[in-house]
């Protein structure tokens, strides 16, 4: 993959419409989220305290993910719904590996 190509997510949304969106690498899912006109929170701006960014990571993905810091799985065990697949979007920084992924927001 070329350095100007983007990455492409497909999220769904919480009326489970998806949308992909695409964002250069290195960018913050949240912002991409969020920079899309998505319908998510990010209440904090992504100081990893508010979890309103929460989202479900499809597993197949989560291979390629850094694993979580201890704040953020605090953060995570405060939703309503934590999964093993839970993150939040704020932390999670889209790398090359991650075109394609699926992702779903929870919110708190
Ligand atoms: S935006 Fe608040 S925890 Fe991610």
């Amino acid at each position: 993959m070329g350095t100007n190509e983007k990455i492409s997510v497909q999220v769904m949304d919480t009326n489970h419409t998806w949308k992909e969106i695409k964002a250069e690498s290195g960018s913050i899912l949240m912002r991409a989220i969020t920079g899309a006109k998505m319908d998510m929170e990010a209440s904090c701006d992504g100081e990893c305290a508010c979890s309103t960014c929460h989202v479900y990571i499809d597993p197949q993905w989560l291979q390629y993910l850094p694993a979580p810091e201890d704040e953020e799985l605090m953060m995570i065990d405060y939703t309503d719904k934590p999964a093993k697949n839970s993150r939040l979007a704020c932390q999670i920084k889209l790398s090359p590996e991650l075109n394609g992924m699926k992702v779903t927001i929870i919110g708190k």
